[in-house]
Protein backbone atom coordinates (compact mmCIF):
# COMPACT_ATOMS: atom_id res chain seq x y z
CA UNK A 1 0.00 0.00 0.00
CA UNK A 2 0.99 3.64 -0.21
CA UNK A 3 1.11 6.28 1.55
CA UNK A 4 -1.72 8.73 0.51
CA UNK A 5 -2.13 12.05 -0.75
CA UNK A 6 -5.66 12.98 -0.75
CA UNK A 7 -6.59 16.22 -2.56
CA UNK A 8 -9.79 17.83 -1.55
CA UNK A 9 -11.67 19.22 -5.15
CA UNK A 10 -13.58 22.70 -4.40
CA UNK A 11 -13.90 23.37 -8.80
CA UNK A 12 -12.11 24.02 -11.32
CA UNK A 13 -9.03 22.23 -12.68
CA UNK A 14 -6.59 23.01 -10.05
CA UNK A 15 -7.71 19.72 -8.60
CA UNK A 16 -6.52 17.16 -10.99
CA UNK A 17 -3.33 19.16 -12.52
CA UNK A 18 -1.94 19.38 -8.65
CA UNK A 19 -2.55 15.99 -8.58
CA UNK A 20 -0.82 15.14 -11.72
CA UNK A 21 1.93 17.26 -10.43
CA UNK A 22 1.82 15.10 -6.96
CA UNK A 23 1.91 11.57 -9.09
CA UNK A 24 4.89 13.50 -10.91
CA UNK A 25 6.83 13.49 -7.51
CA UNK A 26 6.42 9.73 -6.86
CA UNK A 27 3.45 10.26 -4.53
CA UNK A 28 0.67 8.64 -4.88
CA UNK A 29 -2.43 10.61 -4.30
CA UNK A 30 -6.19 10.68 -5.17
CA UNK A 31 -8.93 13.53 -5.75
CA UNK A 32 -12.45 14.19 -4.03
CA UNK A 33 -14.79 16.43 -4.05
CA UNK A 34 -15.18 17.85 -0.96
CA UNK A 35 -18.76 17.17 -0.55
CA UNK A 36 -17.97 13.49 -1.14
CA UNK A 37 -17.32 13.14 3.28
CA UNK A 38 -19.02 9.94 2.78
CA UNK A 39 -16.04 8.55 0.39
CA UNK A 40 -13.19 10.06 2.49
CA UNK A 41 -13.96 7.42 5.47
CA UNK A 42 -11.23 4.68 5.92
CA UNK A 43 -9.05 6.70 3.65
CA UNK A 44 -6.41 7.56 6.60
CA UNK A 45 -4.09 10.04 4.04
CA UNK A 46 -0.75 10.92 4.94
CA UNK A 47 -1.31 14.25 3.63
CA UNK A 48 -4.03 16.82 2.55
CA UNK A 49 -4.02 19.45 -0.27
CA UNK A 50 -7.20 21.97 -0.50
CA UNK A 51 -7.32 22.80 -4.06
CA UNK A 52 -9.51 25.03 -6.27
CA UNK A 53 -12.60 26.70 -5.77
CA UNK A 54 -13.31 30.55 -6.59
CA UNK A 55 -15.21 31.52 -2.90
CA UNK A 56 -12.43 30.75 -0.31
CA UNK A 57 -14.48 28.42 1.18
CA UNK A 58 -11.18 25.82 0.73
CA UNK A 59 -9.59 28.06 3.14
CA UNK A 60 -12.15 27.53 5.79
CA UNK A 61 -12.48 23.88 5.18
CA UNK A 62 -11.21 21.96 8.36
CA UNK A 63 -10.18 18.08 7.20
CA UNK A 64 -11.48 15.62 9.48
CA UNK A 65 -7.73 13.89 10.13
CA UNK A 66 -4.70 14.69 11.89
CA UNK A 67 -2.58 14.83 8.43
CA UNK A 68 -0.62 18.30 7.68
CA UNK A 69 -2.80 20.43 5.39
CA UNK A 70 -1.60 22.53 1.96
CA UNK A 71 -4.04 24.92 0.95
CA UNK A 72 -3.34 25.63 -2.57
CA UNK A 73 -5.98 28.20 -3.10
CA UNK A 74 -7.26 28.73 -6.77
CA UNK A 75 -3.55 28.77 -7.74
CA UNK A 76 -2.82 26.43 -10.87
CA UNK A 77 0.22 24.24 -10.24
CA UNK A 78 1.63 24.28 -6.92
CA UNK A 79 5.95 25.67 -7.23
CA UNK A 80 7.35 21.80 -7.26
CA UNK A 81 9.94 22.66 -4.27
CA UNK A 82 6.77 23.31 -2.24
CA UNK A 83 5.20 20.50 -2.68
CA UNK A 84 7.73 18.20 -2.35
CA UNK A 85 8.91 19.95 1.04
CA UNK A 86 5.58 19.38 1.95
CA UNK A 87 5.21 15.40 0.93
CA UNK A 88 8.62 14.41 2.06
CA UNK A 89 9.67 16.79 4.49
CA UNK A 90 6.06 18.09 6.80
CA UNK A 91 3.80 14.26 5.77
CA UNK A 92 6.82 12.00 5.63
CA UNK A 93 6.10 10.67 2.97
CA UNK A 94 8.69 8.32 0.82
CA UNK A 95 8.32 9.22 -2.81
CA UNK A 96 7.37 4.87 -4.37
CA UNK A 97 4.72 5.63 -6.86
CA UNK A 98 6.17 4.66 -9.93
CA UNK A 99 4.10 2.51 -12.91
CA UNK A 100 6.41 -0.51 -12.67
CA UNK A 101 5.74 -0.94 -8.75
CA UNK A 102 2.02 -0.20 -10.13
CA UNK A 103 1.89 -2.98 -12.51
CA UNK A 104 3.60 -5.71 -10.15
CA UNK A 105 0.66 -4.77 -7.77
CA UNK A 106 -2.00 -4.85 -10.71
CA UNK A 107 -1.15 -8.24 -11.99
CA UNK A 108 -0.81 -9.69 -8.24
CA UNK A 109 -4.37 -8.10 -7.17
CA UNK A 110 -6.15 -9.24 -10.86
CA UNK A 111 -4.38 -13.02 -10.86
CA UNK A 112 -6.11 -13.48 -7.34
CA UNK A 113 -9.13 -12.09 -8.04
CA UNK A 114 -10.07 -13.53 -11.31
CA UNK A 115 -8.21 -16.96 -10.10
CA UNK A 116 -9.46 -19.13 -13.39
CA UNK A 117 -11.67 -16.95 -14.66
CA UNK A 118 -12.14 -16.06 -18.64
CA UNK A 119 -11.68 -12.23 -19.21
CA UNK A 120 -13.44 -10.35 -21.93
CA UNK A 121 -12.03 -6.78 -22.95
CA UNK A 122 -13.27 -4.57 -26.49
CA UNK A 123 -9.95 -3.47 -28.01
CA UNK A 124 -10.23 -0.35 -30.08
CA UNK A 125 -6.35 0.04 -30.72
CA UNK A 126 -6.17 3.43 -28.56
CA UNK A 127 -4.09 3.96 -25.72
CA UNK A 128 -5.86 2.90 -22.60
CA UNK A 129 -7.44 -0.26 -24.16
CA UNK A 130 -4.21 -1.26 -25.62
CA UNK A 131 -2.60 -0.81 -22.13
CA UNK A 132 -5.41 -2.96 -20.45
CA UNK A 133 -4.59 -5.69 -22.65
CA UNK A 134 -1.34 -5.87 -22.24
CA UNK A 135 -1.37 -5.58 -18.55
CA UNK A 136 -4.12 -8.36 -18.54
CA UNK A 137 -2.19 -10.31 -20.61
CA UNK A 138 0.86 -10.52 -18.38
CA UNK A 139 -1.81 -11.52 -15.44
CA UNK A 140 -3.70 -14.20 -16.77
CA UNK A 141 -2.33 -15.15 -19.32
CA UNK A 142 -5.21 -16.95 -22.61
CA UNK A 143 -7.62 -16.82 -19.66
CA UNK A 144 -8.13 -12.68 -21.75
CA UNK A 145 -10.01 -12.61 -24.96
CA UNK A 146 -9.78 -9.65 -26.91
CA UNK A 147 -12.29 -8.63 -29.47
CA UNK A 148 -11.02 -5.96 -31.79
CA UNK A 149 -14.11 -4.83 -34.03
CA UNK A 150 -12.32 -3.89 -37.01
CA UNK A 151 -15.15 -1.39 -38.64
CA UNK A 152 -12.89 -0.36 -41.89
CA UNK A 153 -12.87 3.28 -40.87
CA UNK A 154 -9.35 3.11 -38.95
CA UNK A 155 -6.84 4.89 -40.10
CA UNK A 156 -3.93 3.69 -42.51
CA UNK A 157 -2.54 0.68 -41.17
CA UNK A 158 -3.93 1.06 -37.97
CA UNK A 159 -5.71 -2.76 -38.36
CA UNK A 160 -1.99 -4.28 -38.53
CA UNK A 161 -0.57 -2.15 -36.29
CA UNK A 162 -3.12 -3.43 -33.78
CA UNK A 163 -2.37 -6.87 -34.30
CA UNK A 164 1.09 -6.74 -34.59
CA UNK A 165 1.18 -5.09 -31.31
CA UNK A 166 -0.40 -8.28 -29.66
CA UNK A 167 1.16 -10.84 -31.46
CA UNK A 168 3.85 -11.92 -28.99
CA UNK A 169 1.84 -11.63 -26.44
CA UNK A 170 0.20 -14.71 -24.90
CA UNK A 171 -3.88 -13.55 -25.18
CA UNK A 172 -6.29 -14.90 -27.77
CA UNK A 173 -7.20 -12.05 -30.52
CA UNK A 174 -9.68 -12.17 -31.77
CA UNK A 175 -9.72 -9.59 -35.14
CA UNK A 176 -13.27 -8.82 -36.63
CA UNK A 177 -12.90 -7.54 -40.26
CA UNK A 178 -16.44 -5.95 -40.26
CA UNK A 179 -15.44 -2.78 -42.67
CA UNK A 180 -17.72 -4.05 -45.81
CA UNK A 181 -20.66 -4.59 -42.86
CA UNK A 182 -20.58 -0.85 -41.53
CA UNK A 183 -20.34 0.55 -45.38
CA UNK A 184 -23.44 -1.38 -46.07
CA UNK A 185 -25.02 0.49 -43.19
CA UNK A 186 -23.49 3.93 -43.80
CA UNK A 187 -24.40 3.40 -47.74
CA UNK A 188 -26.26 6.62 -48.55
CA UNK A 189 -26.19 8.22 -45.00
CA UNK A 190 -25.14 11.84 -44.82
CA UNK A 191 -26.44 13.35 -41.36
CA UNK A 192 -23.38 13.35 -39.46
CA UNK A 193 -25.55 11.99 -35.82
CA UNK A 194 -27.45 9.55 -38.05
CA UNK A 195 -23.45 8.65 -39.15
CA UNK A 196 -22.54 8.55 -35.33
CA UNK A 197 -25.55 6.14 -34.21
CA UNK A 198 -25.18 3.63 -37.30
CA UNK A 199 -21.60 3.20 -36.23
CA UNK A 200 -22.51 3.10 -32.92
CA UNK A 201 -25.00 0.30 -32.89
CA UNK A 202 -23.38 -1.53 -35.12
CA UNK A 203 -20.11 -1.58 -33.35
CA UNK A 204 -22.13 -2.92 -30.18
CA UNK A 205 -24.00 -5.71 -32.58
CA UNK A 206 -20.94 -7.42 -34.19
CA UNK A 207 -19.32 -7.22 -30.40
CA UNK A 208 -22.21 -8.48 -28.89
CA UNK A 209 -22.02 -11.59 -31.79
CA UNK A 210 -18.57 -11.96 -31.70
CA UNK A 211 -18.74 -12.40 -27.81
CA UNK A 212 -21.70 -14.76 -27.72
CA UNK A 213 -19.19 -17.22 -29.27
CA UNK A 214 -16.82 -17.17 -26.81
CA UNK A 215 -19.89 -18.55 -24.70
CA UNK A 216 -19.31 -18.33 -20.76
CA UNK A 217 -17.39 -14.96 -19.61
CA UNK A 218 -16.79 -13.59 -16.03
CA UNK A 219 -15.48 -10.69 -16.33
CA UNK A 220 -15.58 -7.87 -18.35
CA UNK A 221 -12.45 -5.55 -18.29
CA UNK A 222 -12.54 -1.96 -19.30
CA UNK A 223 -9.72 0.92 -20.34
CA UNK A 224 -11.59 3.62 -17.90
CA UNK A 225 -9.07 6.33 -16.55
CA UNK A 226 -8.89 8.86 -13.84
CA UNK A 227 -9.93 11.83 -15.17
CA UNK A 228 -12.79 10.01 -17.11
CA UNK A 229 -13.97 9.02 -13.35
CA UNK A 230 -13.32 12.48 -11.78
CA UNK A 231 -14.80 14.07 -14.83
CA UNK A 232 -17.83 11.69 -14.61
CA UNK A 233 -18.69 12.88 -10.89
CA UNK A 234 -17.50 10.07 -8.66
CA UNK A 235 -15.72 11.78 -5.78
CA UNK A 236 -15.62 14.41 -8.23
CA UNK A 237 -17.93 17.32 -10.34
CA UNK A 238 -19.75 16.48 -13.39
CA UNK A 239 -18.32 17.85 -16.37
CA UNK A 240 -19.47 15.03 -18.78
CA UNK A 241 -20.03 11.22 -19.19
CA UNK A 242 -17.51 9.52 -20.86
CA UNK A 243 -18.39 6.31 -23.11
CA UNK A 244 -15.54 3.78 -23.74
CA UNK A 245 -16.46 2.39 -27.44
CA UNK A 246 -14.49 -0.68 -26.20
CA UNK A 247 -17.18 -2.04 -23.10
CA UNK A 248 -20.46 -2.62 -23.38
CA UNK A 249 -21.54 -3.97 -20.17
CA UNK A 250 -25.02 -3.76 -20.63
CA UNK A 251 -25.13 -6.55 -23.15
CA UNK A 252 -22.77 -9.06 -21.96
CA UNK A 253 -23.82 -11.35 -18.56
CA UNK A 254 -20.66 -10.74 -16.08
CA UNK A 255 -19.85 -11.14 -12.82
CA UNK A 256 -17.56 -7.87 -12.36
CA UNK A 257 -16.10 -4.86 -14.44
CA UNK A 258 -12.40 -4.64 -14.21
CA UNK A 259 -10.90 -1.62 -14.67
CA UNK A 260 -7.02 -1.34 -14.08
CA UNK A 261 -6.39 1.91 -14.93
CA UNK A 262 -9.16 3.86 -12.61
CA UNK A 263 -6.69 5.26 -10.60
CA UNK A 264 -3.88 6.70 -13.56
CA UNK A 265 -3.96 9.81 -15.56
CA UNK A 266 -3.39 9.97 -19.10
CA UNK A 267 0.48 10.28 -19.02
CA UNK A 268 0.71 7.55 -16.22
CA UNK A 269 -1.39 5.00 -18.68
CA UNK A 270 1.43 5.58 -21.26
CA UNK A 271 4.06 5.15 -18.67
CA UNK A 272 2.83 1.83 -18.02
CA UNK A 273 2.60 1.12 -21.58
CA UNK A 274 6.23 1.43 -21.98
CA UNK A 275 6.60 -0.06 -18.92
CA UNK A 276 4.74 -3.21 -20.18
CA UNK A 277 6.77 -2.94 -23.54
CA UNK A 278 3.91 -1.79 -25.91
CA UNK A 279 5.29 0.01 -28.57
CA UNK A 280 6.08 3.61 -29.46
CA UNK A 281 3.15 3.84 -31.93
CA UNK A 282 0.32 2.47 -29.84
CA UNK A 283 1.66 4.19 -26.41
CA UNK A 284 2.37 7.59 -28.01
CA UNK A 285 -1.08 7.47 -30.29
CA UNK A 286 -3.11 10.18 -30.37
CA UNK A 287 -6.70 10.50 -29.29
CA UNK A 288 -8.95 9.16 -32.34
CA UNK A 289 -12.97 9.34 -32.16
CA UNK A 290 -14.67 6.07 -31.50
CA UNK A 291 -16.45 6.20 -35.13
CA UNK A 292 -13.28 6.31 -36.58
CA UNK A 293 -12.57 8.59 -40.18
CA UNK A 294 -16.45 7.91 -40.51
CA UNK A 295 -16.84 11.74 -38.95
CA UNK A 296 -13.88 12.77 -40.62
CA UNK A 297 -15.45 11.82 -44.15
CA UNK A 298 -17.61 14.60 -44.58
CA UNK A 299 -20.92 13.46 -46.29
CA UNK A 300 -21.48 9.91 -47.59
CA UNK A 301 -18.86 7.46 -46.28
CA UNK A 302 -17.70 5.01 -49.00
CA UNK A 303 -14.64 3.02 -49.62
CA UNK A 304 -13.21 5.04 -51.92
CA UNK A 305 -13.44 8.33 -50.12
CA UNK A 306 -11.70 6.28 -47.23
CA UNK A 307 -8.68 5.22 -48.90
CA UNK A 308 -8.21 8.99 -50.16
CA UNK A 309 -8.81 10.49 -46.49
CA UNK A 310 -6.49 7.62 -45.11
CA UNK A 311 -4.12 8.68 -48.01
CA UNK A 312 -3.76 12.38 -47.12
CA UNK A 313 -4.04 11.80 -43.26
CA UNK A 314 -0.97 9.47 -43.60
CA UNK A 315 1.12 12.10 -45.05
CA UNK A 316 -0.13 14.55 -42.87
CA UNK A 317 0.39 12.93 -40.01
CA UNK A 318 3.78 11.49 -41.16
CA UNK A 319 5.33 15.50 -41.99
CA UNK A 320 4.15 16.48 -38.48
CA UNK A 321 6.06 13.41 -36.88
CA UNK A 322 9.02 13.73 -39.19
CA UNK A 323 9.57 17.59 -37.92
CA UNK A 324 8.82 16.36 -34.43
CA UNK A 325 5.71 18.61 -33.93
CA UNK A 326 3.44 15.31 -32.64
CA UNK A 327 4.84 15.60 -28.93
CA UNK A 328 3.10 18.94 -28.61
CA UNK A 329 0.58 18.56 -30.70
CA UNK A 330 -2.67 17.16 -29.28
CA UNK A 331 -4.26 16.14 -32.52
CA UNK A 332 -3.33 16.39 -36.11
CA UNK A 333 -5.15 14.81 -39.26
CA UNK A 334 -7.13 15.36 -42.34
CA UNK A 335 -11.10 15.54 -43.29
CA UNK A 336 -12.06 15.56 -46.70
CA UNK A 337 -14.74 17.54 -47.38
CA UNK A 338 -17.21 17.12 -49.42
CA UNK A 339 -16.67 20.05 -51.54
CA UNK A 340 -15.04 19.87 -55.00
CA UNK A 341 -13.32 22.99 -56.85
CA UNK A 342 -11.61 23.62 -60.29
CA UNK A 343 -8.03 23.42 -60.23
CA UNK A 344 -5.37 23.17 -62.88
CA UNK A 345 -3.89 19.28 -62.67
CA UNK A 346 -1.01 18.35 -64.85
CA UNK A 347 -1.94 21.02 -67.39
CA UNK A 348 -5.63 20.37 -67.72
CA UNK A 349 -8.56 21.53 -65.86
CA UNK A 350 -9.50 19.36 -62.94
CA UNK A 351 -12.65 19.17 -60.57
CA UNK A 352 -11.80 17.57 -57.49
CA UNK A 353 -12.05 16.91 -53.79
CA UNK A 354 -10.72 19.57 -50.95
CA UNK A 355 -8.93 18.24 -48.07
CA UNK A 356 -8.95 19.95 -44.70
CA UNK A 357 -6.19 19.43 -42.20
CA UNK A 358 -6.95 19.99 -38.47
CA UNK A 359 -4.21 20.45 -35.75
CA UNK A 360 -5.28 21.46 -31.95
CA UNK A 361 -3.61 22.08 -28.69
CA UNK A 362 -5.62 21.22 -26.06
CA UNK A 363 -5.35 20.20 -22.32
CA UNK A 364 -8.49 18.82 -21.90
CA UNK A 365 -10.56 18.66 -24.90
CA UNK A 366 -12.86 20.54 -23.54
CA UNK A 367 -11.55 23.72 -25.18
CA UNK A 368 -8.96 23.90 -27.93
CA UNK A 369 -6.37 26.03 -30.10
CA UNK A 370 -5.91 25.72 -33.56
CA UNK A 371 -1.87 24.87 -33.65
CA UNK A 372 0.02 27.62 -35.44
CA UNK A 373 2.18 25.09 -37.19
CA UNK A 374 4.82 26.32 -39.50
CA UNK A 375 3.95 27.01 -43.06
CA UNK A 376 6.71 25.21 -44.32
CA UNK A 377 5.13 22.10 -42.39
CA UNK A 378 1.90 22.65 -44.32
CA UNK A 379 3.55 23.25 -47.45
CA UNK A 380 5.25 20.41 -47.55
CA UNK A 381 1.56 17.85 -46.42
CA UNK A 382 0.03 20.11 -48.98
CA UNK A 383 2.65 19.64 -52.10
CA UNK A 384 2.49 15.93 -51.00
CA UNK A 385 -0.66 15.32 -50.86
CA UNK A 386 -1.57 16.89 -54.13
CA UNK A 387 0.82 15.29 -55.78
CA UNK A 388 0.11 11.62 -54.26
CA UNK A 389 -3.16 11.14 -53.21
CA UNK A 390 -5.48 11.14 -56.36
CA UNK A 391 -8.65 12.90 -56.72
CA UNK A 392 -7.73 15.87 -54.75
CA UNK A 393 -6.81 19.29 -56.16
CA UNK A 394 -6.89 21.65 -53.27
CA UNK A 395 -5.95 21.29 -49.19
CA UNK A 396 -6.63 23.97 -46.63
CA UNK A 397 -5.32 24.51 -43.20
CA UNK A 398 -8.45 24.71 -40.53
CA UNK A 399 -7.98 28.20 -38.20
CA UNK A 400 -10.57 27.44 -36.08
CA UNK A 401 -10.52 27.24 -32.60
CA UNK A 402 -13.01 25.27 -30.09
CA UNK A 403 -15.18 26.99 -28.81
CA UNK A 404 -16.76 27.70 -31.66
CA UNK A 405 -15.90 24.95 -33.92
CA UNK A 406 -15.46 21.02 -31.96
CA UNK A 407 -11.99 19.27 -32.69
CA UNK A 408 -13.79 16.85 -35.37
CA UNK A 409 -15.49 18.31 -38.34
CA UNK A 410 -18.95 16.50 -37.32
P1 LIG B 1 -15.01 17.32 -30.22
O1 LIG B 1 -15.12 17.08 -31.68
O2 LIG B 1 -16.29 17.11 -29.49
O3 LIG B 1 -14.02 16.20 -29.68
O4 LIG B 1 -14.40 18.64 -29.90
C1 LIG B 1 -13.47 16.16 -28.38
C2 LIG B 1 -12.58 14.95 -28.28
O5 LIG B 1 -13.34 13.76 -28.31
C3 LIG B 1 -12.99 12.97 -29.44
N1 LIG B 1 -14.26 12.44 -29.94
C4 LIG B 1 -14.71 11.21 -29.66
N2 LIG B 1 -14.14 10.19 -28.97
N3 LIG B 1 -16.04 8.84 -29.41
C5 LIG B 1 -14.81 9.01 -28.88
O6 LIG B 1 -14.30 8.05 -28.28
C6 LIG B 1 -16.67 9.82 -30.11
O7 LIG B 1 -17.77 9.64 -30.59
C7 LIG B 1 -15.96 11.04 -30.25
N4 LIG B 1 -16.26 12.24 -30.86
C8 LIG B 1 -15.21 13.07 -30.65
C9 LIG B 1 -12.27 13.91 -30.39
O8 LIG B 1 -11.36 13.24 -31.26
C10 LIG B 1 -11.57 14.82 -29.41
O9 LIG B 1 -10.42 14.20 -28.86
Amino acid sequence: MHQLVLIIDFGGHQAQNIARQVRGLGCYCEVLSYTAQDSRAGKNPSGVILAGGENDCAAQYLPDCDAPVLNAVGNDCVPEESLRVFIEDECKITPDWNMQSYAEAQIASIREKTAGGLILLGLSGGVDSSVVAALLSKAVGSRLHCIFVDHGLMRKNEGDEVVAAFKDRDISLIRVDAGERFLARLKGVTDPEAKRKIIGEEFIRVFEEESKKLGRVDYLAQGTIYSDVIESGIGGKFVKSHHNVGGLPEHVDFKELIEPLRMLFKDEVRELGRTLGLPDYIVNRQPFPGPGLGIRVIGEVTKERLDTLRDADYIFRDEITKVGLDRSLGQYFAVLTDMRSVGVTGGVRSYDRTVALRAIITKDVMTAEWAKIPYEVLAKASSRILGEVGGVNRVVYDITDKPPGTIEWE
